[in-house]
Parts: C-alpha cells; structure tokens; sequence
C-alpha cells in the first residue's frame, strides 16, 4: 500500500475510534463493597490498584510472595476505607497456589466481583542470551498462572456479573528489544484472553474480559531497569491503576495506557520500517 492509502486509512480508523470507543461512564458508588482479587499487590502498580479500591471501599484480596509487606499494604488499605482486607502469600511459580489463592478469595469474601491478574516474575532488560530455562519459568509467573487463575474464578464472576482485569503491556501487542522473555509471556496473555473474550460474548457469558496495554510507568522496578537507556516519558502508576480500575468496572475489552500505545501499535501496522527505525534508534544504550 502506497503512502497516501495509509494515511486515509489511518483517519478513517481514528474517526471511527472517536465516534464509537467512547467511553462509558464510571460511577465510583457501585465500587462500595465490591469483592476484589489484586494480585502482585506488593508494590507497584498491583499496590496502588489495592490503594484505589480501598478508598472506593471495596473488600479486598491480595497476593504476592512476601507476606510481611502485603500486611503493611493490608493495614494501609484499611486506614483508607476498605471495608474488609486479607492477604495470602503465594508463588505464582509454583504449580497449586494460582488456585489456591482463587479459593482462598471465594472462601473469605464469599464470591469475586473483580480479579485484577498484575503479578510479573523479576526478568532483566538485556539482549536475548539464550536462556531457555528463566523463559520457562517467566512463562509461568506471568502466564500459566493467568489461566489457571482466570479459570478459577469464572464460575463465581459469572454468578456475579463480574469483570476479569489482565494487566499487559505494550510489549504484548509491538515486540520491543531487550525484552523477549517478558514480551512473549505478554503476547501470550493478549493471545489467550483476546480468544477467551470472543467466547464468552458468543457465549452471553456474564462475565467481562478487560486488556490493560500499558506502556512506560514509573514503578521502583520498571525505573531501575530503563533510567538512563530509554528517553520515554513514564507515566505515574496510580494514574494507571485507577484507569484500569475503571475499564474494568465499565466492563470495555481494552485499555490503551497512555495514550501513545496505541499509536504506536498502528504506526507498526502501518508505516512497519519507519517505526522498526524509531525503535531501533531509541535507546542511549545498549543494556
Ligand atoms: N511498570 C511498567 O513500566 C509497566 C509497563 C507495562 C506493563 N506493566 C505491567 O504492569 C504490571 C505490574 O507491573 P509493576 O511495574 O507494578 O511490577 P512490580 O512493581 O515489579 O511488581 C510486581 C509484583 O509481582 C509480585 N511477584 C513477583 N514475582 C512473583 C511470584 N513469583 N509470585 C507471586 N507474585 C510475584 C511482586 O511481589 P513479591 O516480590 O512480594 O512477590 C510485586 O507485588 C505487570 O503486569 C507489568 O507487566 C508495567
Ligand atoms: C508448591 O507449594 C506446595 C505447598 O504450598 C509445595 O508442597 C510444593 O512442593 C510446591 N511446588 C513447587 C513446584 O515448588
Ligand atoms: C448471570 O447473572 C445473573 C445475575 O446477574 C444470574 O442470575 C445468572 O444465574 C448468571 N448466569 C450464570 C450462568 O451464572
């Protein structure tokens, strides 16, 4: 396709995000006693999700592996206005606590409105170095666990008219350097549950199925790892957790967060080598 095609393509896709993906409006009241899973609570962005869900005072599930911290979150989401908090220590790499974690929520809270799937296992930015082994393992931190969870819980959101919340990432839907590991786990979360979508609409499921693609977010993590080797602006993760709070209560399919994500995965499909320069050149240096 020639240049000028593209271009009349891209403002026909652009108006017509504009007349249809307009979004649905977000009323913080129904969020009052809501029960809510948030996993990879511990910090990050999984705690500032546990942060916003106390202060609309809803009940709260949370996990990660470090026991200690997660009751210090626990303690703060209650001086926020949570009605009821429990946490539960879990490895997500270990084959049984996925669904362990999910029972434990059913059981203390009497059901799931919400699960906020979040967790990632540590991985590094670096170029590709051929361990096979740390993939296998990331691919059950950060996807394997997701199905099982997800799963899990179906049938007590499906009796609830509950909303499933996947936190992916940029690096899900436009391969980037220096990620493969992480970015193959994320292509396989939008893989799955984008399937996972359609059949529960062709099934008039109960349940929503939301896909958070986030891009540069300024967690302790995230910044140890890009500071100095990627200019990008990164945005600030409560500002990202309460939007992906609110297109999972508004139940819509996909978050784009900021707002240059999805420019990105459109100037990829349709300018593909201006945008593999871009990428390429983007770094200070090669990690
Ligand atoms: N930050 C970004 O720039 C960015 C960009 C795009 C997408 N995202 C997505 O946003 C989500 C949150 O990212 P983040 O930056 O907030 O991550 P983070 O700060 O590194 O937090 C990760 C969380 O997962 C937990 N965790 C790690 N390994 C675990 C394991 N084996 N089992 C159970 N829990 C484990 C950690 O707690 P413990 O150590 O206590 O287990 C922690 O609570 C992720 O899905 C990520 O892909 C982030
Ligand atoms: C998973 O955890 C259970 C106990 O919680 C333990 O018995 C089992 O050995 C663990 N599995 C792995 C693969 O670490
Ligand atoms: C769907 O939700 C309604 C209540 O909103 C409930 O009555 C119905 O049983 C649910 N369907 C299934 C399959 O659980």
């Amino acid at each position: 396709m020639g240049i000028l095609p593209k271009l009349i393509l891209a403002s026909i896709c652009a108006a017509f995000l504009a007349v249809f993906c307009t979004t649905p409006s977000f009323h913080a009241e129904t969020l009052r006693g809501v029960r809510v899973l948030v996993t990879g609570a511990s910090k990050g962005i999984g705690e500032q999700l546990a942060y916003h869900y106390a202060r609309f005072g809803a009940q709260i599930v949370i996990t990660a592996r470090r026991g200690e911290v997660l009751r210090q979150v626990a303690d703060n989401c209650l001086s926020m206005g949570a009605q009821r908090v429990f946490y539960l220590a879990a490895d997500m790499s270990n084959e049984s606590d996925p669904e362990k974690v999910v029972d434990f929520a059913v059981e203390k809270l009497g059901g799931l409105d919400h699960v906020v799937l979040n967790h990632i296992g540590a991985s590094r930015f670096a170029m590709w170095d051929g361990d096979v082994e740390h993939t296998r393992l990331l691919m059950k931190v950060n996807f394997f666990s997701y199905v099982q969870m997800a799963w899990r819980a179906l049938p007590s959101l499906e009796q609830n008219k509950g909303s499933l919340i996947v936190v992916s990432s940029l690096a899900g839907k436009l391969s980037n350097p220096f990620v493969a590991p992480y970015a193959s786990t994320k292509f396989a979360l939008t893989g799955f549950f984008g399937a996972l979508q359609h059949e529960l609409a062709i099934k008039k499921s109960n349940v929503s199925i939301s896909i958070c693609t986030l891009g540069l977010i300024d967690t302790e993590s995230a910044m140890k790892k890009v500071r100095d080797v990627v200019n990008l602006p990164a945005y600030p993760a409560a500002d990202a957790a309460l939007n992906i709070i609110i297109t999972g209560t508004t139940r819509q399919t996909d978050l784009f967060y900021p707002w240059y994500t999805s420019v990105m995965i459109l100037c990829k499909d349709l300018f593909p080598s201006i945008s593999d320069y871009f990428i390429q050149n983007a770094y200070n240096t090669i990690p």
